[in-house]
């Protein structure tokens, strides 16, 4: 028996060591999964989930963080942003998307006829990648519970997913972002406009008028 085992994780250990050759740099193993089990009991107050997430060593994040950012905004608001992961304002101040992204956030919003106050920010990612670099499959599995139950006690109307990380992981896809945006998904019954994030649209200004479009069907469901 014990031989077998040795000869198992030996040929586990030669099969990993091509696909690193290849690039594959990193396994989500069951164990992860049964976290999320866990990570389902979760509870059931916005306080106590934010507490929880301040206090999270659910990834190596935790190491690296200044505050961890829960989210901002109403509640019980009808509206939801979802964004991809703080940076280092975000970081600083323990507040979602309040660095130069989050300062054309405001402005969108504010262009919607609302003010951030009506709405409820949040993220993928509870705490700051280092560097700004782009959140890794595993923290997003490791936070996505966080995400999930977030969403369950604010019971928004309509969510709009910024950008492509916030997209694919609600909608569960590997479809683009220009693919996704423009109109409705379904996220577990909640109505989800995928759209560009306002770091994009700082860099590529020209497509700020489809962000717009998106942003009258979200008013025209809202309303609705
Ligand atoms: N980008 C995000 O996705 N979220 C933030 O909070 C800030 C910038």
């Amino acid at each position: 028996m014990e031989k077998e085992i040795k000869e198992l994780i030996n040929s586990l250990k030669s099969y990993m060591e091509l696909e690193a050759e290849s690039g594959i740099k990193e396994y989500i193993f069951p164990f992860s999964v049964n976290c999320r089990t866990i990570n389902d009991r979760k509870p059931d107050d916005l306080e106590s989930l934010k507490k929880e997430v301040s206090d999270c060593t659910g990834c190596d994040l935790y190491m690296t963080r200044r505050n961890s950012v829960f989210g901002s905004g109403d509640s019980k608001a009808r509206l939801m942003f979802i964004g991809e992961a703080p940076g280092e304002e975000e970081d600083r101040q323990g507040l979602p998307f309040v660095g130069r992204a989050g300062q054309l956030l405001t402005k969108i919003i504010e262009a919607m006829g609302l003010e951030r106050k009506d709405v409820y920010i949040a993220n993928v990612l509870k705490c700051r990648p280092p560097n700004n670099r782009m959140p890794l499959p595993s923290e997003i599995l490791a936070c996505e519970e966080n995400l999930k139950k977030q969403i369950e006690i604010i019971k928004p109307k309509v969510i709009c997913a910024l950008g492509k990380f916030a997209s694919q992981t609600l909608l569960r896809t590997e479809s683009s972002i220009t693919a996704l945006r423009g109109s409705f998904k379904d996220y577990f019954g909640t109505k989800v406009m995928p759209t560009y994030h306002p770091a994009y649209l700082l860099r590529n200004p020209q497509d700020k008028r489809l962000v717009w479009e998106d942003m009258k069907k979200v008013l025209r469901e809202l309303k609705g």
